[in-house]
């Protein structure tokens, strides 16, 4: 028997100043699409916002439904509209970011362990990390890869 140790290492910034100007920018961009919500059922409205490779920013927010299940996440949202629209393009970061009473959550919001294999399978498919930075008003999380948020996952290797 063996044990094993899974580390997950992350920078912390308590205020957005510290942070390099686009990863800033895009934690804005997250803000500004948790406003498109549709969340009538929790009135949690979460953002999510995509950097391509090229530049391009891709917005999605949560879409609840009265069916619960049918809702989609914020991350799920941008993630199908950049696949879709922009199969050729490589995401290199995403923000997250949520309103709560219409104001920005004090604690950041990590993606769902669905969105999160959602991300995992778009770095594999790219084979290049996406940064996810979890943007809250009191601090703002930046982690380098979505994988290291999801250690011992399911993949298409285990497909065998
Ligand atoms: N939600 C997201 O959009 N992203 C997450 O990672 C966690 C939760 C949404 C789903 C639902 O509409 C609301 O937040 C409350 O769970």
């Amino acid at each position: 028997m063996k044990e094993r140790e899974v580390r997950v290492f992350y920078k912390e910034y308590l205020n957005g100043n510290e942070m390099p100007d686009s990863d800033r920018v895009l934690a804005e961009e997250a803000v500004v699409a948790a406003s498109g919500a549709y969340a009538p059922y929790s009135h949690f409205m979460v953002g999510a916002a995509i950097l391509l490779d090229d530049g391009t920013v891709v917005r999605g927010a949560n879409v609840e439904n009265a069916a619960f299940p049918s809702g989609s996440c914020a991350e799920k949202t941008a993630l199908s509209w950049s696949v879709s629209n922009y199969p050729a393009r490589r995401p290199v970061a995403i923000a997250i970011a949520a309103l709560s009473g219409g104001k920005l959550t004090h604690e950041p919001v990590p993606p769902c362990g669905n969105c999160r294999q959602m991300l995992v399978e778009e770095e594999q498919r790219h084979g290049k990390p996406i940064k996810v930075i979890l943007a809250g008003k009191e601090k703002i999380l930046v982690i380098d890869s979505a994988e290291s948020l999801m250690p011992l996952r399911f993949t298409k290797s285990n497909l065998k």
